[in-house]
């Protein structure tokens, strides 16, 4: 069996396409894969009772992906009959499809008996990832395939963090789909009318993330939070926040969160709020439950 886990970026999105670094942490839930070798190409998707077959001009992204991450094999190769469960909304900024890619690598290593590391793994999950994101940063096949708590920054070696104290996370989905594409679409074209104003906002994001990583390893929730709220601010200022993030983030705070923001591309998908104790934990699940939300609570890199 291969895994592929799912993510929370922490703080960082958006920035980190443009080279700055992002905060970024495996979730213990995500996607698992089993290959054998078969008569041909296949790829079954659990519980979206979803049969794929590899093909470069399908309209079904699935299917181009599928085709792109079994290319690098080469021709000779014998087929492989994959079946997948995913166990993590999709659209919704946790690194779903990004694990998909992962845990399907994984699997067709095991089936053809090649050995490779996470790096190898997150590498050959990245050209299926290409498929649905376009010009993806790599920190979402990288924290898949590694897990932990990890700084990125693109086509620099990952460093690992170690939090001092647990990150104990409230995830709620805002119901709002978005596609992480569009998302970077969107904010390219502000970067290439407002490059300056642009760039101010990113090296503020950057800093906001170094400044994160020290107060994780110091274990000092209270700055993290603040942080997360700051760089919330950013990305709100950079479009990607909605009304709905906006107040799922107000009723976590209301709530005892020390922090919250979204996390993904944004224009939808997930929020994240920090919490240290049950009490506030359970505050919160339940401020949030109360807006409609589906919430779960992960301890992010555990
Ligand atoms: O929506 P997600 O979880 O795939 O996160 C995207 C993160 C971005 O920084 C917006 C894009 C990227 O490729 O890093």
């Amino acid at each position: 069996m291969a895994f592929g886990g799912g993510k929370v970026i922490l703080l960082g999105e958006h920035s980190v396409v443009y080279g700055r670094p992002a905060l970024a942490a495996g979730l213990t839930r995500g996607v698992e894969a089993t290959a054998r070798v078969a008569e041909a190409d296949a790829l079954r998707i659990e519980p979206w009772g979803l049969d794929v077959s590899p093909d470069p001009q399908a309209d079904q992204p699935l299917a181009r992906a599928f085709h792109a991450l079994l290319a690098p094999y080469g021709a000779s190769r014998q087929a492989v009959a994959i079946d997948a469960t995913v166990d993590l909304p999709s659209a919704a900024g946790l690194g779903c499809s990004a694990a998909l890619g992962v845990a399907v690598a994984g699997a067709v290593d095991q089936a053809l008996g090649i050995e490779r590391d996470a790096e190898g793994r997150a590498g050959a999950a990245l050209t299926w990832e290409r498929v649905f994101h376009g010009n993806p940063s790599g920190i979402d096949t990288a924290v898949s395939a590694q897990g932990g708590v990890i700084v990125y920054r693109k086509g620099e070696p990952i460093e690992r963090v170690h939090p001092r104290a647990p990150l104990r996370l409230v995830v709620a989905h805002s119901g709002e789909q978005s596609t992480t594409k569009e998302m970077v679409e969107m904010v390219a074209r502000q970067h290439e009318k407002a490059t300056e104003r642009l760039d101010k906002t990113f090296d503020a994001i950057a800093a906001i993330v170094r400044n994160a990583r020290l107060a994780i390893e110091a274990g000092d929730l209270r700055a993290l939070g603040q942080l997360m709220d700051l760089n919330q601010a950013l990305l709100n200022s950079l479009l990607v926040s909605t009304a709905r993030i906006e107040e799922l983030c107000t009723a976590a705070l209301e709530a005892g969160a020390l922090g919250a923001k979204l996390t993904g591309a944004g224009g939808g998908g997930c929020v994240i709020a920090l919490v240290d104790t049950d009490a506030s934990a359970e505050h919160v699940l339940r401020a949030l439950e109360q807006m409609d939300a589906e919430v779960f609570e992960v301890e992010a890199g555990a």
